[in-house]
């Protein structure tokens, strides 16, 4: 079966999308900050959780080292935070802004290159190629803009920017590489008022993900599987 790294999996969207490819019975290699207190987590069977904080990038290093030889299918960049909520003409705190990007806009990179031997080991199994999957925000489009959250919206354009120049440098390896916006989702981050639950969001952003094929790399996809615009 296939093999899949996520980012985050402890809870919301990580732990709902982790559920179902370990039901689909892929190989899950499941990651987050503190495996002690990740009880849902650690009660999904056979899968394999390792700790990472994505920000620790001699950690995220350690973590590929330990899988070394290890063909990864799928690397699915979950973990996010959004910051301090800010309003128009606002960034209450640049030192937190700075965090928000390391998370959001660099850890996914960094992420992406640390594991790209294992994603090239998985390149030419089951004919589908290997995939990076980041999941970015609508926020995060220029075009869609609306003011305010200004650390949350320029990490996901940073990393819709970068795993978009990704795709283009991994076309030729058969790396299919896109991001995605999963919708406005109730979790801690989306809040209770939000559009959809994570089950909805979840399968949405699995279908896209597991539907995808180099033609379609460099896009950005909502998780109903329409393109969303930069
Ligand atoms: N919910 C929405 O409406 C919505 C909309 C658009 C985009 N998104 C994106 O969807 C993704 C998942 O969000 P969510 O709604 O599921 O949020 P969530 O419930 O707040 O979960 C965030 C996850 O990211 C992890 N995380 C945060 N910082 C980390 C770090 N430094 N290292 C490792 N893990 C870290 C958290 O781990 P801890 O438990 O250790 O904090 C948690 O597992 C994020 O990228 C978010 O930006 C969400």
């Amino acid at each position: 079966m296939p093999t899949l790294l996520i980012t985050g999996a402890n809870r919301g969207i990580g732990l709902e999308l982790t559920k179902r490819y370990a039901t689909d019975g892929w190989t899950v290699i499941a990651a987050c900050r503190e495996p002690q207190s990740a009880t849902a987590l650690k009660a999904i069977r056979g899968i394999t959780v390792e700790a990472l904080d994505v920000t620790d990038y001699a950690a995220v290093d350690k973590l590929a080292q330990t899988y070394d030889g290890t063909a990864i299918d799928l690397l699915l960049n979950n973990a996010g935070i959004y910051g301090n909520r800010d309003g128009a003409l606002k960034v209450s705190d640049f030192d937190i802004y700075l965090e928000v990007l390391r998370v959001n806009s660099v850890a996914p990179m960094k992420l992406a290159l640390a594991f790209l031997p294992h994603l090239k080991a998985a390149q030419n199994r089951s004919g589908g190629g290997a995939k990076i999957a980041t999941i970015s925000s609508r926020m995060g489009s220029i075009e869609q803009g609306s003011g305010g959250s200004y650390a949350y919206r320029a990490s996901k354009a940073a990393i819709n920017a970068g795993m978009h120049n990704l795709a283009l440098d991994l076309k030729s390896s058969n790396i299919a590489c896109i991001t995605l916006h999963p919708g406005w989702v109730k979790t801690d981050m989306g809040g209770s008022g939000a559009d959809i639950d994570v089950g909805t969001s979840a399968a949405g952003l699995k279908k896209v993900i597991d539907s995808l094929t180099l033609k379609d790399t460099g896009k950005f996809y909502n998780y109903d599987g329409g393109e969303i615009p930069w």
